[in-house]
């Protein structure tokens, strides 16, 4: 697997590398560009660094009104739904800090259909990043590839896996995940029994960096799965940023059942 593995002795350890790799980004992309475009996960493991980054030692570290938060994915609710991605990352990060509100970009899953959603998320994001070429007119926002379609280079992007092998809403055998052109895409998604919108794979790839964060025993087998030389196909292991760096930051529960070989090349911290 490309990228480096980062392997956290405990869950406090893990939540502070978490946190400290944001504050780095951020701050490395505002001295750079004048601006961090940050992506965030959904799920439940990056609750913990959400509150984290909103606890006063980061919070003010972070230069907030040169942060644009966006989000990887978001399953097809309301925005005050319980299983809102967006109600998680505003109750335990984004209510607490002094992001403007004009710098959060929600998905608006509550439209009638994902693809009606994904579709204007889309545009969210086309609008957004053609604005941040006319404002940094020397920074380039997008990565083209080699056909010549363009794609958005977010700074840094959050990612989990699931236990299927799943990230961000790119679930195995599900068209979502194999969509190479559009930016956004919506629909059903078999795994989930229900409607989804997620950046895709192209968009993710074209990040300048990627942090994918496991934890728990649960996701032991698939992240064995993932760091498997010859293992199946699986989305997450098509997470391979052309021109950007990638990070997988496993906590101990999840990196139980790495291969020996794997564990001894791995950071541990
Ligand atoms: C979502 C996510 C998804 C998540 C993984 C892991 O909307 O659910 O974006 O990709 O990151 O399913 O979820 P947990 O952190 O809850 O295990």
């Amino acid at each position: 697997m490309p990228g480096s593995l980062l392997l956290a002795q405990d869950e406090t350890v893990f939540l502070k590398k978490a946190a400290q790799t944001v504050l780095e980004k951020a701050a490395a992309a505002v001295e750079k560009n004048g601006f961090f475009t940050l992506v965030l996960s959904g799920g439940k493991t990056p609750r913990k660094l959400y509150s984290l980054l909103a606890d006063s030692y980061y919070r003010d570290r972070l230069h907030w009104a040169k942060i644009h938060v966006f989000w990887g994915d978001e399953r097809k609710v309301p925005p005050n739904h319980p299983d809102s991605n967006y109600k998680s990352a505003f109750e335990s990060l984004l209510s607490k800090v002094p992001l403007p509100a004009s710098h959060i970009y929600r998905i608006p899953a509550e439209m009638t259909t994902a693809v009606e959603a994904a579709r204007a998320y889309d545009q969210t994001l086309k609008n957004f990043f053609r604005t941040l070429g006319q404002k940094f007119p020397s920074v380039n926002p997008y990565y083209t590839n080699s056909i010549g379609e363009a794609f958005p280079r977010f700074d840094l992007i959050l990612l989990g896996l699931g236990e299927d092998g799943h990230t961000a809403s790119l679930f195995p055998n599900s068209s979502l995940t194999v969509e190479k052109t559009k930016w956004v895409a919506g629909g059903y998604v078999e795994n989930v029994s229900g409607e989804r919108i997620t950046l895709t794979l192209p968009v993710i790839n074209s990040a300048h960096s990627v942090l994918f964060l496991c934890a728990g025993e649960s996701k032991s087998t698939i992240v064995r799965e993932i760091f498997r030389e010859d293992g199946p196909p699986f989305p997450a292991k098509w997470v391979r940023p052309t021109e950007g760096d990638l990070e997988w930051l496993l906590d101990k529960g999840a990196a139980l059942k790495l291969p020996a070989a794997v564990r001894y090349s791995a950071q541990h911290i």
